[in-house]
């Protein structure tokens, strides 16, 4: 038996990185998995490599129509979701991102996706989860939420002054809302996940902000993680999993750090 067989899963960002892991590993465990994704063509080849009941629906977490229409899907395929993984995200609209140089169109733009995104799926999410009326209440509700932050939500990141602030958010808000669902004993816990240097095209973005050496940039950042080698995605993926598993199930408002060490020294 696996571990979240037969459970409803949404994840954003589905199609490459950390959300395709995640989707794997989820399905792997026996969840049903959906994967909500900007690009059609990832998030389709996605859907089809998990076969079974996987299904894709295209989606932009920063419209608020657009997560009305993928709960409505999910709904009317499976009934209630179980598991919401916000993994949706983007670093940034250009290749530098200190204070000096970023205006207010690229700060927009990364709140916008990954602060608006996460509480417009925190809010869809636990409304969709509790359709049922929460445990309390002696409804079938509950669920468990997984947002994807960053150790740039944790320690200050000097080149990344936007992302690093949107990740910040993103930790404080899955508190909030962990609490929230707790008081009101709906059954829902939500956490945060917070990798280090993970080897994706975002972890590929990262080392080529500023000077666009990528190579080089992975070479000097493998020296600042103690455990000597960048994480992969399963790694982050093999989190996710257990905070949105059973396993868990005394766990919410935690951070769950992936970083190789790189935040404890
Ligand atoms: N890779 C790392 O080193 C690292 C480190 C810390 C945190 N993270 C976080 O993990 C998450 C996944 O990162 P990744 O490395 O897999 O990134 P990635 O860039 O490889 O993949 C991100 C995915 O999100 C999708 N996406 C972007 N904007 C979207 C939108 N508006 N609506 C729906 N989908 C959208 C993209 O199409 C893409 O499939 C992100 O939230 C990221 O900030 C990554």
């Amino acid at each position: 038996m696996g571990r979240v067989a037969g459970k409803i899963a949404i994840v954003t960002g589905g199609g490459t990185g950390i959300g395709r892991a995640a989707a794997t590993r989820l399905a792997e465990e026996g969840a049903i998995v959906t994967i909500a994704e900007f690009d059609a063509a990832n998030g389709q080849a996605v859907a089809e490599e998990l076969g079974g009941d996987a299904a894709f629906v295209e989606h932009d977490v920063r419209e608020e129509a657009s997560w009305q229409n993928l709960m409505k899907s999910v709904a009317d395929r499976h009934g209630r979701p179980d598991i919401l993984v916000n993994n949706a995200g983007i670093l940034a609209t250009n290749n530098n991102q200190e204070l000096a140089v970023t205006d207010l169109e690229q700060w927009r733009a990364v709140q916008q996706v990954n602060v608006e995104g996460v509480f417009l799926g925190c809010k869809y999410g636990v409304d969709a989860m509790i359709a049922n009326g929460g445990r309390a209440k002696g409804g079938a509700g509950g669920g468990a939420i997984v947002n994807m932050s960053s150790i740039a939500g944790l320690v200050a990141t000097a080149h990344l002054v936007a992302y690093g602030a949107s990740k910040g958010a993103v930790r404080q808000m899955t508190k909030s809302v962990a609490i929230d669902c707790a008081k009101k004993g709906l059954g829902i816990r939500c956490n945060s996940v917070h990798p280090g240097v993970i080897v994706t095209n975002m972890g590929n973005q990262v080392m080529g902000m500023g000077n666009g050496n990528v190579e080089a940039n992975w070479e000097a950042r493998l020296n600042l993680v103690p455990m000597g080698e960048p994480g992969q995605a399963v790694d982050v993926a093999n989190c996710i999993l257990f905070l949105a598993s059973d396993e868990a199930r005394h766990i919410t408002g935690a951070e769950l750090v992936v970083d190789g060490g790189m935040t404890a020294i």
